[in-house]
């Protein structure tokens, strides 16, 4: 795995200890079916380590109260915390200043801020916005809805057969329609990390925004918007070994300023009448309602947590793994991966001959091992490839080499009882 970072070092780096990260998460000494669980379904949703539940666990004994409006002890306690929250986000992804980082419910609710709070007040008629082939439906879905509602169109930046990103065919679909750039900077179902930089610059120089999903880089890449120069870039923090419900988007403070809000309610407001309402300034102007405080200040523990291991030990780490784990499949008769691309995260999809994905993970959960199989909500890519679904391991900076062999035997046993 390579993400325009500085030279991977080996396993071995003596800041990184497995033994002493996986002592951290509670849930990785669960046993399955009376098997040691082998928790291969990072991308989905990852795990959670002690430090982030304790933090969770404070706040809720000790610091709850609605934020914002309340003079008293808990209420300016709780608001501490949560504003805090945001700063160490801020620090996490280096945005200049934290009013430009907005909290959501998580990417897609972060996409779908994009598309009413941009897409409605600025494409309109005959506008182009471009996406890619390795979309999640999260960035399809919420442009699809502007589109038809707009009377915009969707163009589509075409994959290879390894997975990657036709570059050159997404630079030939500017023209002076287009209005906007939606892509994904690490896919879901194949893992290839796309050149967001490099696309990114090439929309710019056409005044073209660019929008990063980011939901399936932060756990694995160290990632600094102010570099990438993207104008907004969405995440969750449930991929990121924070609680549901959290996700975050970050938006250039100049762009977010023209924005229209997108759900109105309190707190997002300076005044109302019956006549007339003026919004907050940003970020709260985003922020309708009461915020889901506890699982903010939960994503600032995980961001602490990640980054005193360091984003990277944990590339490195996974990279080894992808490594090891590519190696040992291919070496399976019968069995083939699905995404082969030069720079890649740490997501192995596969197909085993004859036997279906939901097959294979319900074989694989026998043996103790969580995979997921199905779509991934990538049709496209799927339809890319001509296949209905794969089954999909991903894998995290707490994983080991021992569960890939694991894997690797639970693929032999699927292959005999199919045999
Ligand atoms: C690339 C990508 N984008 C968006 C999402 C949606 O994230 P969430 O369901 O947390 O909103 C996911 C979830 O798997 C994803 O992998």
């Amino acid at each position: 795995m390579t993400a325009g970072r500085t030279a991977l070092k080996s396993l071995s780096t003596p800041a990184f200890s497995l033994e002493r990260v996986r002592a951290d998460f509670p849930i990785l000494k669960l046993e399955i079916g009376g098997k040691p669980l082998v928790y291969f379904d990072n991308a989905a949703s990852s795990q959670m380590p002690q430090p982030v539940i304790d933090r969770l666990v404070r706040y809720q004994t000790t610091q709850h109260a609605n934020v914002n409006r309340g003079v008293h002890f808990l209420s300016e306690t709780a608001t501490a915390a949560y504003e805090e929250a945001r700063g160490k986000v801020q620090r996490f992804i280096n945005a200049r200043e934290d009013r430009e980082l907005v909290f959501t419910s998580g990417t897609t609710d972060a996409i779908n801020l994009v598309t009413h709070g941009y897409g409605r007040k600025f494409i309109g008629p005959g506008d182009e916005i471009i996406l890619t082939t390795l979309e999640h439906h999260s960035n399809i879905v919420p442009w699809q809805m502007l589109a038809e509602d707009k009377g915009a169109k969707l163009r589509v930046a075409p994959i290879n057969d390894a997975g990657e990103l036709l570059v050159d065919e997404y630079e030939k679909l500017f023209n002076a329609h287009t209005k906007f750039v939606a892509v994904t900077h690490v896919s879901n179902a194949l893992g290839t990390i796309n050149p967001v930089k490099r696309m990114i610059a090439f929309a710019h120089a056409r005044d073209v925004p660019v929008l990063v999903d980011g939901a399936q880089a932060v756990p694995h890449l160290a990632v600094d918007v102010q570099d990438l120069d993207c104008d907004f870039y969405a995440f969750s923090g449930h991929k990121l070994c924070g609680p549901t419900g959290i996700g975050v988007l970050y938006g250039k403070a100049a762009v977010l300023e023209r924005m229209a809000p997108f759900k109105g309610g309190g707190d997002m407001i300076l005044s109302v009448t019956f006549e007339k309402t003026t919004y907050n300034t940003i970020p709260h102007k985003f922020e309708a309602g009461t915020p889901p405080i506890a699982a903010a200040i939960g994503l600032g523990a995980a961001v602490d947590y990640i980054l005193a291991i360091g984003m990277d030990a944990i590339a490195a780490h996974e990279c080894d793994l992808l490594e090891y784990a590519t190696a040992q499949m291919n070496r399976l008769s019968g069995v083939r991966i699905v995404g082969t691309a030069a720079q890649k995260a740490a997501v192995l999809s596969f197909m085993i001959d004859g036997v279906h994905p939901h097959d294979v993970g319900t074989l694989l959960n026998q043996e103790g091992i969580a995979v997921r199989t199905g779509h991934h909500c990538a049709q496209p890519v799927m339809r890319h490839f001509r296949v209905p679904a794969t089954s999909r391991a991903s894998f995290a900076f707490y994983n080991g080499m021992a569960e890939v062999d694991a894997l690797i035997a639970g693929i032999r046993t699927v292959q005999k009882v199919f045999a």
